[in-house]
Formats: C-alpha cells, sequence, structure tokens
C-alpha cells in the first residue's frame, strides 16, 4: 500500500477541540488536507470561523462556537456534526489551558478550571464521541492531547500536570473499553511546541535555558505534530490503541524519565 493510500481520510469526519489556534489549528489543516470533513470546535467564534474558511478547500468544514466545559454545548456541537456532515469518526481532544503558580498559592477556582478543560472535558468529549460512533455502528479514533509534563512535572504547573497525567491514564483506560468495539483511543505528548499558549515563556531567559535540555536543539513548531497525529487517526496506526506517542525533541530522554 502506497504512503498516501495508508493515511488517507477520505470518509472520514474529524472533530477538533480548540480549533482556533496554534497545535489545533494546525491538527484540522492537516486532517482536511489529507482528505476528511471537518469540524472545528473553539470558544471565539469569529477566530474559527476564519480558520475553517482558510482550510475548506474541496472538504466540508463547519465551525461550532463551544466551551469545551459545557456538556449541552458539547452535544450541539455533535448533534451539528451529525446534521451537516455526519457522525464524527476522528475525535482530536485538544482544547487545553495552561496556568502558573506555585502549588501553595493556587487558587481553588484555577485547580478547577484547568481540570475541568485540560482533564474532565477529555473525558466527556471521548466518551460522547464513543457513544455516536457505536451507535451508528461505526469504529472511530480518539486522539488526546497530553504533555510530557503528565510524565514529568516541572515546578509551578502542579494542576497541568495531574491533569496531562490524568489524560494518559484514561487513554489507556478509554482504549481498554472500546478497542474491541472498533474505537481506538491514543494519546500525543507534545514537548515544547510554540504557539499562544507559551510564546512568551519560550522567548523569556527561562525559556532559552530550557531549550538547552531538549536534545534535538530546538523547540518543537507547530507542524512537528502533523505526521505523529496522522499516524494514529489513519489505517497506518490501525493495531495501535491505549498508547501516548511522545513527540518532544528528545526531552523526556534527557530526564531519564
Ligand atoms: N504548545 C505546547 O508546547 C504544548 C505542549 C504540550 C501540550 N500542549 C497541549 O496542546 C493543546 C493545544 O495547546 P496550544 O499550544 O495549541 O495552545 P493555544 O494556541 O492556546 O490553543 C488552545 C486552544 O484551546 C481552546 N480552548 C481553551 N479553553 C477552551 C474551552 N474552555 N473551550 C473550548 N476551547 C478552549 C482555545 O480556543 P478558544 O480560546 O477560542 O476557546 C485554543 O483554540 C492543549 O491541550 C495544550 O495543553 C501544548
Amino acid at each position: 500500500m502506497s504512503a498516501a493510500q495508508i493515511f488517507d481520510l477520505t470518509g472520514q469526519v474529524a472533530l477538533v477541540t480548540g480549533a482556533s489556534s496554534g497545535l489545533g489549528e494546525r491538527f484540522a489543516e492537516v486532517l482536511a488536507a489529507n482528505g476528511a470533513d471537518v469540524v472545528l470546535v473553539a470558544r471565539r467564534a469569529e477566530r474559527l470561523a476564519a480558520v475553517t474558511e482558510r482550510i475548506k478547500s474541496g472538504r466540508r468544514a463547519i465551525s461550532v462556537a463551544a466551551d469545551v466545559r459545557d456538556t449541552a454545548a458539547m452535544k450541539r456541537a455533535f448533534d451539528a456534526a451529525e446534521k451537516q456532515i455526519g457522525t464524527v469518526t476522528i475525535l482530536v481532544n485538544n482544547a487545553g489551558i495552561a496556568h502558573s503558580a506555585r502549588a501553595i498559592e493556587l487558587k481553588e477556582e484555577d485547580w478547577r478550571r484547568v481540570l475541568a478543560t485540560n482533564l474532565d472535558a477529555v473525558f466527556f468529549w471521548a466518551q460522547e464521541a464513543a457513544r455516536r460512533m457505536l451507535a451508528a455502528g461505526k469504529g472511530g479514533s480518539i486522539v488526546n492531547i497530553a504533555s510530557v509534563l503528565g510524565f514529568s512535572p516541572d515546578k509551578g504547573v502542579a494542576a497541568y500536570a495531574a491533569a496531562k497525567a490524568g489524560v494518559i491514564q484514561l487513554t489507556k483506560a478509554l482504549a481498554l473499553e472500546l478497542s474491541f468495539k472498533g474505537v481506538r483511543v491514543n494519546a500525543i505528548a507534545p514537548g515544547w511546541i510554540t504557539t499562544e499558549i507559551n510564546r512568551d515563556y519560550l522567548a523569556s531567559e527561562r525559556g532559552s535555558a530550557m531549550k538547552r535540555q531538549i536534545p534535538i536543539g530546538r523547540f518543537g513548531e507547530v507542524r512537528d505534530l502533523d505526521g505523529p497525529l496522522l499516524l494514529l487517526v489513519s489505517d497506518a496506526g490501525r493495531y495501535m490503541t491505549g498508547t501516548t506517542v511522545i513527540a518532544d525533541g528528545g526531552q523526556l530522554a534527557a530526564l531519564h524519565v
């Protein structure tokens, strides 16, 4: 089979959360470029609509403004996908926020906001996607976006690291229950990829020091995750489930994790 065939996503309907910027915007673009129809979800409606407009060339692409923490809005997003395109067969659980604070200073509302966005929502969107795939008699692929911080935390990111570790474990737990029904569940753990979430931090003095810990010698670019994503959602990854693909320029290897 040729590479083009094995990675072809024609006939798939992919829903990407957090598609208004950064990794999610790129994921939606790459999925569409490889044949999928796409549903883009995030809160900033105007920005989301602009991204959708840009990537729809020959593919069906719709945007649905929703907060991933709102399960009623989540159901509306899946309904809109089904009505306008079809059953979602690829879910990329990408929406996420960062929050930095030392543990003893971390406010309850910030802990809850990070966990609700980065972990609770990942579960509820995966659950809803799987329910609908199975109800439609279809298989599918769910990809959760974790982080190297889910394997190896740093100071000042207790909530974020705990949520991302939860995503890695949740990915395995869901795979155990869903894989034999035809729904594969995997995760990607990116290292430092320059996006809005961290642009200022990575450009700081501390960021420059961090770059020296990365064996490949640079921070990641959004396109560095094209391959891992396509592997997990396409036929190329048909025997992969319950796994977390690390794409970090060797950062974790250097930490002996
Ligand atoms: N960049 C990195 O170095 C890195 C490394 C490891 C993991 N990650 C993970 O990768 C994912 C994407 O991050 P990014 O770097 O691309 O950051 P980003 O550019 O800030 O993008 C985050 C996306 O999530 C959306 N989002 C945030 N809260 C939301 C909510 N409550 N409801 C709906 N959408 C929400 C944002 O859209 P709206 O504001 O429009 O809602 C935005 O589209 C996150 O899960 C992040 O933790 C990133």
